[in-house]
């Protein structure tokens, strides 16, 4: 009885033995498959590992083979997702996504002013490579502005080309003698617009105001208009001061006009004085005096040592004033004493 129990017992356990003598079916890995598919393996058969589409090997070995115990050692390799490469730059626009692993998605958009021209998003394929193209941002086109062909108002684009496109400008003119109003550039905007049109208007002038001591050359009484021009004059010894011509503007009104500066009559009656550089006596040579924005040098006298300096004195429309040192002589002191001017100039 009891031989036929171990009988029982034992055949089973050398049948579990001898059945051992093979290796199961090895554990899944997550990622990787097993190059066999079976439901058990030989002793000292190899399986190989190797990891899913898109994934590549991390760790681990790859390669096992079925021990005596028939128990597969601990399966190491571990698997990652392939990484696609940076596929920018995108030149006016913008990646966004930061999964760049395989399966990851990334979507392109473009900056203001830009249209995307290619695929909007893109994929890491199980290769390492994106799918699609990488797309390209275009700038927006502007038509050409709405203005009649044949109208005052006028056109050039600022750059050479057929097309105009975004922050490209072109530049408006009027036929003359219609005044451009407005902005004379426009400029591409990102809505495909321009940024303003400029129109053409007829401007009147006024007749040109007079000016003291002067004239307005040639001046007719008829309608002025938009860039006519006049010319000023100034009557005799009074001097133009500013721009000669006065211009007829877009606002209806003329450019700065000039003024007439008036001469002076030097405020001594007897003197040597300098004059261009060169002596002269008031007396002789200056009595109608000198004009506006002219100079002369007076001789002031030094008394301690007795030697002569020179003050410059500007006549500034009309106004001329004699530095204080000067002293005009009497008629008498100018035969008894030394001018000032024919001392000897003092050293510095
Ligand atoms: C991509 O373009 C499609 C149409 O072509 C649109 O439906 C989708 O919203 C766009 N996606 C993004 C992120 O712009
Ligand atoms: C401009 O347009 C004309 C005709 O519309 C075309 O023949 C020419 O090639 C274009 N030039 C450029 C630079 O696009
Ligand atoms: C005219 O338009 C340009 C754009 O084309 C802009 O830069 C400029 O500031 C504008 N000028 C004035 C006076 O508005
Ligand atoms: C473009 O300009 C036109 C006329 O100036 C205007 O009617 C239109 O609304 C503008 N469009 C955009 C998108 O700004
Ligand atoms: C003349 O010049 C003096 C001194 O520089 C000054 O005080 C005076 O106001 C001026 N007069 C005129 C009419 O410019």
């Amino acid at each position: 009885m009891f031989q036929v129990l171990l009988a029982l017992w034992i055949v089973p356990l050398i049948h579990t033995v001898l059945a051992q003598r093979v290796c199961p079916r090895p554990p899944a890995i997550p990622l990787a498959t097993v190059d066999k598919n079976k439901q058990e393996y030989n002793l000292g058969e190899e399986i190989l590992y190797s990891c899913n589409s898109g994934y590549v090997p991390h760790t681990g070995s790859r390669r096992y083979i079925c021990p005596l115990s028939g128990k597969w050692p601990i399966i190491t390799l571990r698997c990652i997702p392939k990484k696609c490469p940076y596929p920018g730059p995108l030149i006016n626009g913008n990646i966004v996504g930061a999964d760049f692993r395989y399966q990851g998605v990334l979507s392109f958009s473009c900056e203001p002013g830009y249209s995307l021209h290619g695929t909007n998003t893109s994929q890491c394929l199980a290769d390492g490579q994106w799918s699609g193209k990488l797309p390209e941002c275009q700038p927006v086109i502007c038509p050409p502005p709405p203005i009649s062909e044949f109208g005052a108002l006028s056109y050039h684009r600022l750059k050479p080309g057929n097309i105009s496109v975004f922050q490209d400008e072109i530049k408006f003119e009027c036929l003359l003698p219609l005044a451009l109003i407005g902005n004379e550039t426009a400029r591409c905007l990102a809505s495909q617009n321009w940024s303003e049109i400029p129109e053409c208007r007829k401007v009147k002038c006024p007749y040109p105001a007079e000016i003291e001591n002067g004239f307005i050359n040639f001046a007719v009484h008829r309608t002025y208009q938009y860039k006519d021009r006049v010319t000023y004059g100034c009557n005799p010894t009074y001097v133009l001061n500013g721009p000669a011509e006065s211009t007829c503007e877009k606002t209806g009104d003329w450019s700065t006009k000039p003024s007439c500066k008036a001469p002076c009559k030097i405020p001594v009656n007897r003197a040597t004085v300098l004059y261009n550089q060169q002596r002269a006596k008031v007396q002789d040579h200056l009595k109608g005096g000198i004009q506006h924005a002219e100079t002369i040098w007076f001789f002031c006298k030094n008394k301690d040592q007795y030697c002569s300096y020179t003050v410059p004195a500007q006549c500034i429309d009309g106004n001329l004033t004699a530095p204080a040192c000067f002293k005009e002589r009497g008629w008498f002191s100018s035969l008894v004493k030394t001018d000032v001017a024919d001392m000897t100039p003092c050293e510095n």
